[in-house]
């Protein structure tokens, strides 16, 4: 029995298909613990090394990692929220009545809603504790840079997620908005324009910014998310002075 066992084991691990999926085999030498490290997507994502500051909550406060934490959060309930809203002038504010009233605790809504509140929070403590840490220095002024547009990023999809729910709020916001971004010289006119979809706030403005905010500036967040991950690497991991 025991043979027959190892010689079963034997030709699985030995198989193409095995291989094909564990391409070191069992790490037991310091080389191989390597390459499998390398090899491997999820481990590689990693650093081999961490500065001990780089781990101390007191020194990052993990906002970074708090505010890439409610981005999946906000994705993933919007991405339900989907399912039910319309966005149009006649549906979208009684959808949103109808998330609110008919979901349990209208949960649905509500986490989108506070995760928003809460990311865009999170994301200006990562910006002052990188600033008080001097983090904003060479090697990492680039991804400083980066983290510029990923700040307006996320208040451009915070504020084109306020037209959505179509109420008195959400409506009078964007005009005074829109009105505001019309002053802006010589294209003043077309930059509104552009924004509403129209002379006026209705129907071609809830679509123009219902597909910025569920495709357009996500698609755009998540590249510049992946840079800023990347630079945090390469710029030799987390700043600190330990
Ligand atoms: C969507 C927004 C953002 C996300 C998800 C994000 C995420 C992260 C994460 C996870 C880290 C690793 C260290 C940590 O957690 O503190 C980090 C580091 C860093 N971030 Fe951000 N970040 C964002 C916005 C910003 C902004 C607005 C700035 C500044 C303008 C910025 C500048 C930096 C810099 C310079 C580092 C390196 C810090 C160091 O080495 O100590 N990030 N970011």
């Amino acid at each position: 029995m025991g043979s027959r066992w190892r010689d079963l084991q034997q030709s699985i691990v030995s198989s193409q298909f095995w291989k094909s999926i564990f391409r070191v085999g069992i790490p037991n030498t310091n080389r191989k613990r390597v390459l499998a490290m390398l090899g491997n997507v999820v481990l590689h994502l990693h650093p081999v090394k961490t500065r001990k500051s780089g781990v101390k909550m007191r020194y990052t406060w993990c906002a970074g990692g708090v505010t890439f934490f409610l981005f999946l959060v906000l994705t993933f309930t919007g991405l339900l929220l989907m399912f039910y809203y319309r966005p149009t002038v006649e549906y979208a504010f009684v959808d949103i009545l109808d998330l609110r009233e008919q979901v349990p605790f209208g949960i649905m809504r509500e986490v989108h809603r506070w995760g928003a509140h809460a990311m865009v929070i999170s994301v200006w403590i990562h910006m002052f504790r990188v600033f008080m840490t001097g983090s904003y220095k060479p090697p990492r002024e680039f991804n400083w840079v980066i983290g510029v547009i990923l700040l307006t990023l996320t208040l451009l999809l915070s504020f084109t997620g306020y037209l959505l729910p179509w109420d008195q709020l959400a409506l009078w916001a964007v005009t005074v908005g829109t009105n505001m971004m019309g002053y802006t010289p010589v294209f003043g006119n077309s930059v509104k324009y552009v924004l509403l979809g129209s002379q006026q706030i209705g129907d071609q403005t809830l679509l123009r910014w219902y597909v910025l905010h569920v495709l357009l500036l996500p698609f755009v967040i998540v590249i510049f998310m992946a840079v800023h991950f990347w630079r945090v690497r390469k710029d030799g991991g987390i700043s600190g002075p330990l």
